[in-house]
C-alpha cells in the first residue's frame, strides 16, 4: 500500500481537485484506492457526496474525526475500516475490480487539531517526548491497522496549512505531491513548504533518536515526488509565457511534473455538483481528461510499482 499526500500551504491551488482525480484515475485502472479527507473544509468529501447525504450518513459516525476521537484514555480505538464509505456515483463509472473509497471529513476537525497540539506538546509543556512521537503518528497508526492487500493506494487531501493534521499526513506518507498555481505567491509557498517539511523531519527524527526509538516508522520518510502546476492558462498548445516562466523556475530542488492541469472554470465548477471527478465523467472535455490521465501516469511512474513492497 502506497500512501500519497497532496500538500501545499497555499489555499485554492487545486489540492482537492487533484486528490480526487489521482484517486479516481488509479481506481479506474483497476486498483483499490482509499481517499482520506483531512481538511476541515471537507471539500473532498463534498466532491463525492451531497451536503445532506454527508450530514445524515457520514457525519454521525463515519469520519476521520471519529478515528482521532477514539484516542481517549482507556477508550477503544475505532477500526479504520468502519469509517470507510464507498461513494456510489463515482464508483458507478469505475470498471472491473477498481474501487474508490473515502474516509470523510468533518467541519469540527479543526477542534481535533487543537486537541492534537495539546496532546503533542502538553498544555504546560510537561508531556514526555514519547507523547510527541505518538500523537503525530496517529494517522499513520490508523493506516497501519488496515489489513495488507485491502488497498493499493491511499491518497490524503490536506488542509492549506502545515499544522498538526498536515504533519500527521506527512508522517503517514511515502510520497508527497505539491500542486501550485504558476504565480509568485504559489511558487514562494513551494519553497516555504519544502523548508518546513525539512524542519519537521529534523525535529521529529531528532526526538526519535533521543528517545532511542528503534521503530522504523518513527521517521519522516516521505519523498516529495514533484510540483504539479494547476489552473494553467494556455495560448494554443502551450502555457502563456507569463506562467511558463514560473513553471520553468527552480523550485527548491523539487522537480515539476511535465504534465500540468489547465484552467477550465466551467468544468471544474460543475464537477463538484456532479459528485464525479473529471477523469470519470463522460461529460468532461477529452483534452482535460487526457491531460489529467497522463499526469497520473507520470505520478505513478515516479512512485514505482505499488506491488513492489
Ligand atoms: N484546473 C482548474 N481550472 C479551473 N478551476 C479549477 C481548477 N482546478 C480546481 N479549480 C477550482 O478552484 C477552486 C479551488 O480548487 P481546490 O478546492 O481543488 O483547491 P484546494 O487547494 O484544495 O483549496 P483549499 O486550499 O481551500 O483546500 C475550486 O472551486 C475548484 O473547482
Ligand atoms: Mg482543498
Amino acid at each position: 500500500m502506497r500512501v500519497v499526500s497532496v500538500v501545499n500551504y497555499k489555499g485554492g491551488v487545486g489540492k482537492t481537485t487533484l486528490t480526487a482525480n489521482i484517486g479516481a484515475e488509479i481506481a479506474r485502472r483497476g486498483k483499490r484506492v482509499l481517499l482520506v479527507d483531512l481538511d476541515p473544509q471537507a471539500s473532498l468529501t463534498l466532491s463525492f457526496y451531497r451536503p445532506e447525504q454527508w450530514r445524515q450518513t457520514l457525519q454521525p459516525s463515519q469520519t476521520i474525526k471519529h478515528w482521532f476521537e477514539s484516542w481517549r484514555p482507556r477508550g477503544k480505538l475505532r477500526d479504520p475500516l468502519e469509517l470507510v464509505a464507498t461513494p456510489a456515483r463515482a464508483n458507478f463509472w469505475i470498471p472491473g475490480s477498481g474501487r474508490l473509497d473515502i474516509i470523510a471529513s468533518d467541519l469540527t476537525l479543526s477542534e481535533v487539531e487543537e486537541d492534537l497540539v495539546v496532546a503533542a506538546h502538553g498544555a504546560a509543556g510537561g508531556r514526555s517526548g514519547r507523547d510527541f512521537l505518538r500523537v503525530f503518528g496517529r494517522l499513520r497508526d490508523a493506516l497501519s491497522l488496515i489489513p495488507a492487500g485491502e488497498y493499493d493506494f491511499v491518497v490524503i487531501d490536506c488542509p492549506p496549512s502545515f499544522g498538526m493534521l498536515t504533519r500527521s499526513a506527512v508522517l503517514a506518507s511515502d510520497f508527497l505531491v505539491i500542486p501550485a498555481k504558476p504565480d509568485e505567491l504559489s511558487t514562494v509557498a513551494i519553497e516555504h513548504f519544502v523548508d518546513r517539511f525539512a524542519y519537521f523531519g529534523s525535529v521529529y527524527d531528532g526526538a526519535a533518536v533521543r528517545l532511542r526509538s528503534a521503530d522504523p516508522q518513527d521517521r519522516v520518510s516521505a519523498v516529495i515526488l514533484g510540483v504539479v502546476f494547476t489552473m494553467v492558462r494556455f495560448q494554443g498548445k502551450a502555457p502563456i509565457l507569463a506562467e511558463q516562466i514560473y513553471i520553468d523556475r527552480h523550485h527548491a530542488g523539487v522537480p515539476a511534473f511535465r504534465g500540468v492541469v489547465r484552467e477550465n472554470h466551467s468544468f471544474y465548477a460543475d464537477a463538484a455538483s456532479e459528485s464525479v471527478p473529471l477523469v470519470l465523467s463522460d461529460r468532461a472535455p477529452r483534452l482535460n481528461v487526457e491531460e489529467m490521465r497522463s499526469l497520473v501516469t507520470e505520478i505513478i511512474g515516479r512512485i514505482g510499482d505499488p506491488h513492489g513492497d
